[in-house]
């Protein structure tokens, strides 16, 4: 049944850069269909292209012709590097249109034991609320099962019973913020295979089963965008994404030190700190000067010390939506950080001090091949994607291989809503997510 040798290409259209992966699928579905991402190696990375992008801003699409441009050389790169011809794509949306809401779904099971299509029913089911038309759904995530009155199940495929419900989270977005990420890659030639939120991409790179066990939250802290994504008992119970990041800290450095953004970006990189009291006193650096104004010496301490309320502030508000999603308690493995930002000493000690848990940086794992080029916190998304996508193709060919079943009784049918825009093979893979 595997795919293996299948070419799946994750793209990450960022505030910042868009990065393209290209990888090879090579198998090794854990138990309950998720792929693992600890000692298994599912893809092999064959190529990446990543190049600056000035099309977005805080994560949505705001110039489609430079966002398409970057597209294009992320993908020829990537193409050229891995020797094969791209055509579809995983793509990667946020955003502070996307919203997270609970959603249940129930339907009768077909012949006593669920089986893929029951499933896909349910979740179907779950999707069939009224949404407003400006706004379309990009996932239905499912938290548990109930299998009649048997609750926390996690894979239901196999189990005796005559009543499936789902409880999931249902992920929606901007209409016109997903058509225009599509647009940019279809002007490039590419068909995009699934619309993926970004958060949701990362933690498929970062995290382990072990952590979404026992409960964690993925901070995705990159330009334009800090994305928050909640695992608990195994399953998503909330994703939301704040429109601010790195780049705010690059301005708030320009205006406080007065030095161009270009070297205010070179002096965060270089001599950046998130934790003020970790600069020794002595410590100085060049800051070159703005408007004809010579360069001078300052302290690397002030660098921090502008440095600090940005992603102070950055963490309270990570903190405020942890104590409203009402499971802050519940995040017994703490928190995984990824995203360029987080690449600069002192933020997973001043994450810890605000957030009150452990902090850790998060590189993408279960991945082979070139995974220098992609072993950093910044490229979580784009192997995510793939990711996503060798996963989507993996579940899609096990449905394929499953016997046709008894179809949906009138008795499943919900009030009349929003039934699935996207029917069809791909509609199908949207649901199992
Ligand atoms: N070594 C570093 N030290 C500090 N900041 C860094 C470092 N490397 C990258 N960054 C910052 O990371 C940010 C880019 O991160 P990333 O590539 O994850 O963003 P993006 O995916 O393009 O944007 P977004 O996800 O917000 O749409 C920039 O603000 C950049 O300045
Ligand atoms: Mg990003």
């Amino acid at each position: 049944m595997a795919k293996q040798g299948e070419i799946v290409v994750g793209l990450d259209i960022g505030t910042t850069k868009v990065c393209a992966v290209v990888a090879e699928v090579k198998g090794g579905v854990a138990e309950g269909g998720r792929l693992r991402g600890d000692e298994f190696s599912e893809i092999e990375i064959l190529g990446v292209g990543n190049v600056p992008c000035k099309g977005l801003r805080k994560g949505v699409v705001a110039n489609v012709a430079s966002t398409t441009e970057s597209i294009r050389q992320a993908i020829e790169e990537a193409q050229n590097m891995a020797g094969v011809e791209i055509r579809t794509v995983f793509a990667g949306i946020a955003g502070s249109h996307v919203r997270a809401q609970s959603s249940n779904g129930v339907v009768a099971i077909a012949s006593n034991e669920v089986t893929r299509s029951d499933v896909e029913r349910v979740l179907e089911n779950a999707r069939a609320i009224p949404i407003p038309t400006d706004r379309q759904i990009l996932h239905v995530l499912p938290c548990e099962y109930l299998v009649d009155t048997q609750d926390g199940i996690r894979e239901p495929v196999g189990m005796s019973g005559v009543r499936l419900e789902v409880k999931a989270q249902l992920i929606t977005a901007a209409r016109s913020c997903v058509e225009n990420v599509i647009k940019c890659a279809e002007r490039v030639g590419l068909t995009v295979a699934d619309v993926v939120l970004e958060p949701l991409a990362s933690a498929e790179a970062v995290l382990t089963e072990d952590e979404r066990e026992i409960g964690v939250a993925v901070v995705d802290i990159g330009g334009g965008t800090t994305d928050v994504i909640l695992y608990v008992d195994g399953g998503i119970v909330a994703a939301n994404v704040i429109p601010v990041g790195g780049m705010s800290v690059t301005s708030d450095i320009a205006a406080g030190l007065r030095t161009p953004m270009a070297e205010a970006e070179r002096l965060k990189h270089a001599r950046g700190c998130a934790l003020g009291r970790m600069v020794p006193d002595d410590e100085e650096m060049e800051v070159p000067g703005v408007g004809g104004y010579p360069a001078r010496r300052v302290p690397r301490r002030v660098l921090a010390d502008i440095i600090e309320p940005r992603v102070e502030e950055i963490f309270a508000v990570v903190r405020r939506q942890l104590e409203e999603s009402g499971y802050l308690e519940q995040l017994s493995a703490g928190v995984v950080l990824c995203g360029g930002a987080v690449l600069m000493e002192g933020m997973t000690e001043l994450g810890e001090e605000i957030l009150g848990m452990p902090v850790r940086r998060g590189y993408p794992v279960g991945t082979r091949g070139l995974t220098d080029l992609t072993h950093g916190p910044q490229f979580a998304t784009a192997v995510g994607l793939a990711r996503y996508g060798a996963q989507a193709i993996f579940t899609a060919q096990a449905r394929e291989d499953e016997p046709v079943v008894v179809p949906a009784s009138k008795a499943d049918a919900k009030a009349p809503g929003t039934t699935s825009d996207r029917p069809g093979f791909w509609g199908w893979i949207k649901a199992a997510f």
